[in-house]
């Protein structure tokens, strides 16, 4: 495949606050792209595709073994990859994605526990040759990403876990981030709005004149 867009992706446990960000990031770069003809399509996962959509309702809701958790995820983002992302990075088209990769470690591997091996083996077999140019991941402590969860929301699967879930899950985010430096960028999500968006700006001015297209 090759490629000419670029690929974003936002991570960080649920709580974080990332979702508020999304859609701040995509509209800035949507402006700036836009003279270019370039589109900034946002996405998520798990989902991403009608099918990833349908998969994602049971990954929130139903309980099930370990690795057909793992499974599922990665499923979905086959199909996310076949359908949606390949297709607009080669098109030039940049592509936002709510969650990928990074949290199946995250989530199945730190929170869950599932080998990193098992985990590596899924990563190569669905997508050995793609990686996000650029993952925000959204930093939170456990007890303010839980405020924020209980006062906002009813609480799926995963959100109902336990503290030490969320410290394992958070762990292995930053473990992934000290491993790849040039992709992660973390953001510390006890910020203001306002703060977290000043330095969103500059990382999107970072990422534009990399690319040469500000
Ligand atoms: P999330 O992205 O937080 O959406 P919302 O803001 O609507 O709740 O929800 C997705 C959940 O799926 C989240 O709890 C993390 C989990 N998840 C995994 O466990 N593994 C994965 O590979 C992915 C992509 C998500």
């Amino acid at each position: 495949m090759k490629s000419t867009g670029k690929f974003i992706t936002f991570e960080g446990i649920d709580g974080a606050g990332k979702s508020t960000h999304i859609a701040y990031v995509a509209e800035r770069l949507q402006t700036h792209l836009q003279k270019q003809g370039i589109n900034v399509i946002c996405s998520r996962e798990p989902g991403g595709t009608p099918l990833g959509e349908i998969l994602r309702e049971l990954l929130l809701q139903q309980k099930m073994h370990l690795e057909t958790e793992a499974l599922l995820m990665f499923a979905v983002r086959r199909e996310h990859i076949a359908q949606l992302i390949e297709p607009a990075l080669v098109r030039g088209d940049w592509v936002i994605s709510d969650r990928f990769t990074d949290a199946s470690f995250a989530y199945q591997g730190g929170g869950r526990n599932l080998s990193l091996d098992k985990l590596n083996t899924l990563e190569k077999w669905v997508h050995p040759h793609l990686q996000p140019d650029l993952t925000l991941l959204f930093d939170v402590p456990l007890e303010v990403a839980r405020a924020r969860l209980d006062a906002t929301r009813e609480l799926d699967k995963f959100e109902q876990e336990k503290a030490d879930f969320f410290a394992a899950t958070r762990q292995e985010y930053l473990r992934r981030a000290a491993e790849f430096p040039q992709r992660f960028r973390i953001i510390d999500s006890t910020q203001t709005i306002a703060a977290i968006r000043l330095q969103l700006d500059q990382l999107v001015d970072e990422l534009l004149d990399s690319t040469q297209l500000a």
